[in-house]
């Protein structure tokens, strides 16, 4: 009995057991339960104690509360364990950026956290967490996810404590610095259970060498963005055949696509773009059935798109740009209507060789939104079907050879069009005039097509279209009341290189924009106030005329943002008006060619920020306000040339414009000597001061100037000039006399080095550092007084094309060097005491003897024999055999001077002036 009593007992304590468990459980279920863990909230207030959280995040961390409740805690119901924590940061779109970086939580992850036995789902992402992770993470043995991902400042020493973790599905550190954790991939590979792993932008250390992947169950692998320089995509990738999408784009792979992935066929979105891939494009790809994403651009693939292809019906974006592919896009239009027309939402295939005219399968792909084609070599017109592309927003055509009419049936049906930009083809538009387009553009580009002569009456309709180029578009009309009236809707507006004329009405209060380009059109009248911000302003080759005081002067109180202001060659007239305190943000000032008279205002000194001032072509006179010019210490092109300016040259100039590369004061009326200050320019690759009243001796110290002694090829462009705000570009042109004919230099104006004294009063002798300049091309030094001899070591300016050094009192032989200089071909020593032989052996015979006469000066190319000193060559040249080598010489010296000549005098100066 007893025992059976007992056992009832205990059943019966049992059963009521279980009935208070019940009831427990319910009442948990209910609107309070277990509550938190007290270890919990100890470990979270901690962990919470270590940050800064700006924007009060985490306001409901606070004392004693039930922490389950708290933001981004999540707890087990039925044991009160924190199981979730999710405090990462997401950026809505329309949020502004200041409240999204108040939202990021900064500062340490406190070890407390690795209390939290139980937490099973931990996401931190995109927060500013600091510090090195700490292994203890590994405690967390029930971790299933981990993103720690875009805080840019962790970083982790190695990865061992992985093996903790084991039972991790997915694993996204991207962001996060790994670049010490060198065993990273073997750590990795103990998560068996690995679902998703996404190590982006880690800076990675190269692979360890695992051959089969243990987290075979993975659907996702994202290792983007990792510099594995010089590596092939390692084979353990092949085996992982669940993986569903695989990033591997920015990694320098290099190599052929390889074969192995071709296993992986239940890809739906595979990225190899930017890389070094040099093979064709696989295909074995056309067996991958449910691929969605393709994104092979920015590669080294040739060939084709494989016929194949046609089979791949789930596609919806493709990139394959900036590879050299080479089609016929009819046969590529073919190949994508056979199964995806009606799928395909985005199709780049920019910067490759495809060719041929596009067909009228065009107008299949109906769910097409993103169409770019620019920068390929397609002809013909563009087919009317384009009008059936009911869905695309966004259609670059750019740089291709397409011609014909675009007219509104091309444009039918294409009601969500916002962006359309078909420049640089041979395509003209015709729409009816009262044409109401079915789109509202905010970005039209049609830069070199044909549009005009009218001004197009259908862009009124469009209230949204904030990006405008219609450039070179052949408009000769007036520019519409009704768009001065909304320039306040565009960012940005070029209406350059056409015929428009006209005058710009007074244009009243509207917001900012930032480039308004009317240069090279036929703009008359004067130039009215302009009471908004332009930040560049490009008004150049018009007839404008008249003062500027009233645009320059205007809204004194208000601080101009304006950091481009181009308006060169117009008729403007008057004095510079003193009233540039209002635009300290300028860069560039470009006045050049206008009818300016007086003075420079001293105001002019309050543009601290210039980098370019060019007065040349005015008739400027006065002294150059240096003192006031002290603070524009970025100055680094100073051009006043062919003005009247008085006064020396300063002192202080090499302190101050210690980044000057252009300094031109040519055809003025300075005088005085050349300070030694001068030669602190050390960047100074342009020195023209011909045609002053400058005087006393060429200082040697300028062999300080460091930029004639090299120059780096690789930088074989313009000085551009950069909007600190915009990023705008300005390209400067320069007029430079080389060889006696001016020639403008912009686009290679940043390999040019050249010094032009000439037409002054220098005196006393040329002194032999400038043979220093191994980079100069050209110096003339003529019509000066200089004396003494030619520097005996001339033939080391190794580049040098141009030497006059005529009508000076230079005296003493030839210097021999002379003839190594393999480019030289101009040379003018006319009009000095120069005495004996013309050194013989290269092009220098080849001269005008109008180069040599008023000397003493004997041989070819003058008819004056030199009978005086008969030399043997052997005595010359010490031996029969080297005469032979220098025969040799010669030969190849002749062809790099012809080719130098080519260069410089044929395509140098048609490299001009032009901003596209
Ligand atoms: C825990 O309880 C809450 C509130 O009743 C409920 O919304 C949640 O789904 C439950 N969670 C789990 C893991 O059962
Ligand atoms: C937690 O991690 C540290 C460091 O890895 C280790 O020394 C410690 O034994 C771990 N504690 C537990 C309870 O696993
Ligand atoms: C690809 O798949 C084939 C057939 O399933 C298999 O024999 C081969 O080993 C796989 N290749 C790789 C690299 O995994
Ligand atoms: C424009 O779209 C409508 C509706 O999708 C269609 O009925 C019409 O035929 C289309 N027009 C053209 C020219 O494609
Ligand atoms: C368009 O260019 C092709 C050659 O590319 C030429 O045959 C054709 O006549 C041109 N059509 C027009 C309208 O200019
Ligand atoms: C342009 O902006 C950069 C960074 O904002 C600054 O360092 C530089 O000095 C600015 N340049 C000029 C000329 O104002
Ligand atoms: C140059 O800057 C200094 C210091 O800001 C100022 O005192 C001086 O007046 C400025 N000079 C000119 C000409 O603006």
């Amino acid at each position: 009995m007893k025992p059976d009593m007992s056992a009832s007992v205990s059943f019966f304590l049992l059963e009521l057991l279980i009935v208070i468990v019940t009831i427990n459980i319910s009442f948990c279920n209910g609107s309070s339960y277990v509550g938190c863990i007290e270890s919990d909230r100890q470990a979270l207030l901690t962990f919470k104690h270590d940050l800064t959280d700006r924007s009060n995040r985490l306001a409901s961390w606070l004392g004693d509360g039930d922490c389950c409740e708290w933001n981004g805690v999540v707890c087990n119901n039925h044991t009160g364990h924190v199981i979730k924590l999710n405090l990462q940061s997401r950026w809505e779109s329309d949020a502004d950026y200041e409240a999204y970086e108040r939202s990021l939580l900064v500062g340490k992850i406190n070890p407390s956290l690795f209390n939290l036995k139980n937490l099973i789902h931990l996401d931190l992402n995109s927060n500013k967490f600091e510090g090195m992770i700490s292994p203890q993470l590994g405690n967390l043995t029930n971790l299933q996810y981990l993103d720690l991902s875009n805080n840019p400042e962790l970083h982790v020493e190695n990865l061992v404590w992985m093996y903790g973790a084991s039972l991790l599905k997915h694993l996204d550190l991207s962001g996060v610095d790994l670049s010490r954790a060198s065993e990273w991939l073997l750590n990795i590979n103990s998560l068996s259970s690995l679902v998703y792993l996404r190590l982006s932008n880690c800076q990675l250390p190269p692979f360890s060498r695992i051959q089969i992947a243990n987290f075979s169950s993975l659907t996702t692998l994202d290792l983007s963005d990792n510099p594995f320089y010089n590596s092939f995509i390692p084979s353990w990738v092949f085996g992982l055949n669940h993986l569903g999408s695989l990033d591997l784009s920015f990694d320098y792979f290099q190599g052929p696509i390889p074969n192995g992935l071709g296993n992986l066929t239940s890809l739906k979105h595979l990225d190899l773009s930017f890389n070094f891939f040099n093979s064709s494009i696989p295909t074995w790809l056309s067996r991958f059935s449910s691929l969605e994403y393709l994104f092979l651009g920015f590669n080294n693939l040739q060939g084709r798109i494989p016929r194949s292809f046609r089979k791949l019906c789930n596609l919806r974006s493709i990139c394959i740009s900036y590879v050299n592919l080479s089609q016929n896009m009819s046969e590529i239009l073919e190949i994508f209507s056979e199964c995806v027309a009606d799928r395909l939402e985005y199709l780049d295939l920019s910067h490759n060789h495809f060719f041929g005219p596009l067909t009228d399968q065009l107008g299949q792909f109906k769910n097409l939104e993103t169409l770019d084609l620019h920068e390929n070599s397609i002809i013909g017109p563009i087919p009317t079907s384009l009008g059936k592309l009911s869905s695309i927003k966004d259609l670059v055509f750019s740089f291709n050879k397409l011609n014909g009419t675009l007219s509104q049936n091309h444009f039918a049906n294409l009601t969500r069009l916002t962006s359309f930009d078909v420049s640089e083809n041979l395509l003209t538009l015709k729409v009816n005039h009262d044409w109401v387009p079915p789109f509202q553009l905010s970005s039209l580009i049609l830069r070199s097509c044909h549009v005009g002569p009218h001004f197009p009456a259908w862009l009124r309709s469009q209230k949204s279209l904030s990006n405008l180029d219609m450039s070179n578009a052949k408009i000769s009309d007036v520019i519409p009341n009704w768009l001065w009236k909304s320039l306040s809707q565009f960012t940005s507006l070029n209406l350059s290189h056409n015929q428009i004329h006209g005058e710009i009405p007074h244009l009243a209060d509207q917001r900012d924009i930032d480039l308004l380009d009317l240069s090279s059109n036929k703009l008359s009248g004067l130039l009215p106030p302009i009471s908004f911000d332009v930040n560049a302003l490009y008004l150049s080759n018009n007839a404008l005329s008249g003062s500027i005081s009233q645009f320059l002067c205007f809204g004194m109180n208000n601080s101009k943002t304006t950091e481009i202001l181009n308006l060169e060659n117009n008729f403007f007239s008057g004095e510079l008006p003193n009233c540039w305190m209002n635009w300290q943000y300028l860069h560039v000032l470009n006045l050049m060619n206008n009818e300016f008279v007086g003075s420079l205002p001293t105001s002019i000194g309050i543009l601290s920020s210039l980098q370019l001032l060019i007065l040349r072509k005015n008739s400027l006179s006065g002294v150059i306000p240096f003192v006031s010019l002290e603070n524009c210490t970025n100055l680094e092109t100073l051009d006043a040339a062919e003005n009247h300016f008085v006064g020396y040259v300063p002192t202080w100039i090499g302190e101050r414009f210690s980044s000057m590369k252009i300094l031109n004061l040519r055809s003025n009326k300075f005088h005085g000597h050349l300070p030694v200050e001068l030669c602190r320019l050390a960047s100074l690759q342009i020195l023209d001061l011909a045609y002053n009243n400058l005087s006393g001796s060429i200082p040697r110290c300028i062999s300080n100037f460091n930029a004639m002694v090299t120059v780096d090829h690789s930088e074989s462009n313009g000085l551009n000039y950069f909007g600190n705000k915009t990023g705008i570009q300005f390209l400067l042109h320069e007029l430079l006399v080389r060889k006696g004919i001016e020639y403008e230099y912009s686009t290679i104006l940043n390999l040019v080095r050249i010094i032009d004294l000439s037409k002054n009063n220098f005196s006393g002798e040329i002194p032999r550092e400038v043979t220093s300049f191994t980079a100069l091309q050209s110096l003339n030094l003529s019509h000066n007084s200089l004396t003494g001899r030619i520097p005996e070591n001339i033939g080391a300016m190794g580049e040098i094309e141009s030497i006059d050094f005529s009508s000076n009192q230079l005296s003493g032989e030839i210097p021999q060097s002379i003839t190594s200089l393999a480019y030289l071909s101009y040379l003018n020593l006319s009009n000095n005491n120069l005495i004996g032989k013309i050194p013989s052996g290269t092009q220098i015979q080849t001269f005008d003897a109008t180069n040599f006469v008023g000397n003493d000066l004997c041989g070819s190319p003058l008819t004056k024999n030199c009978t005086v000193t008969i030399e043997t060559p052997e005595d010359e040249n010490g031996g029969g055999k080297d005469g032979n080598e220098h025969e040799v010489d010669w030969f190849f010296v002749s062809m790099a001077f012809g080719f130098v000549v080519g260069f410089w005098g044929l395509i140098g100066p048609l490299i001009i002036n032009e901003r596209w």
